[in-house]
């Protein structure tokens, strides 16, 4: 009886763990990898271009993700966070900051994928930022 249980105990352990893998197989490594939504990025679409377009241009953000090569994506989202839109900083709410990013890596040439943005969630901390192919 005390080895069935041993058994048992083995076989869910092994099962938790593949679980476990098949989740974080499925998580972006990169901003090429899809970090953000469709709807995420259409829901940013009218903020970014009502709060951030007047000052910024689609390729700013390419030589800004450049510059960021290899960060975490949560290091630029903090930094848009804290002093953007320059001309009243951080005068949006959390979500609205996410749907900005989201758009911006649409309109940057990156793709979207299953799960949205997520600062508080913790994804942005798990997927780095890498340049865009041009
Ligand atoms: C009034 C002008 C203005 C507006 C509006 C504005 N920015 Fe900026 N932004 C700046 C300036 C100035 C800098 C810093 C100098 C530079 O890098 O050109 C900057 C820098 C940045 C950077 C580079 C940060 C980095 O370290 O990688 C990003 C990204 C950015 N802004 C995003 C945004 C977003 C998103 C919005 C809208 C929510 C926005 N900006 C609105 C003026 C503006």
């Amino acid at each position: 009886m005390k080895q069935f249980k041993i058994n048992m105990l083995l076989a869910l352990a092994v099962s938790a763990s593949a679980a476990a893998f098949a989740v974080a197989a499925a998580q972006p490594a990169t901003i090429k990898d899809g970090a953000y939504t469709v709807e995420q990025a259409e829901a940013g679409k009218e903020l970014y271009e009502r709060r951030c377009s007047s000052c910024h241009n689609a390729d700013f953000y390419k030589t800004a993700f450049s510059n960021r090569n290899n960060q975490p994506l949560a290091y630029m989202f903090e930094e848009i966070l804290v002093t953007m839109p320059a001309d009243m900083p951080g005068s949006l709410m959390d979500q609205e900051y996410e749907q900005i990013l989201a758009h911006i890596l649409s309109i940057t040439g990156f793709p979207a994928g299953d799960a949205p943005l997520d600062y508080n969630g913790g994804s942005m901390h798990t997927v780095n930022i890498v340049p865009p192919e041009s």
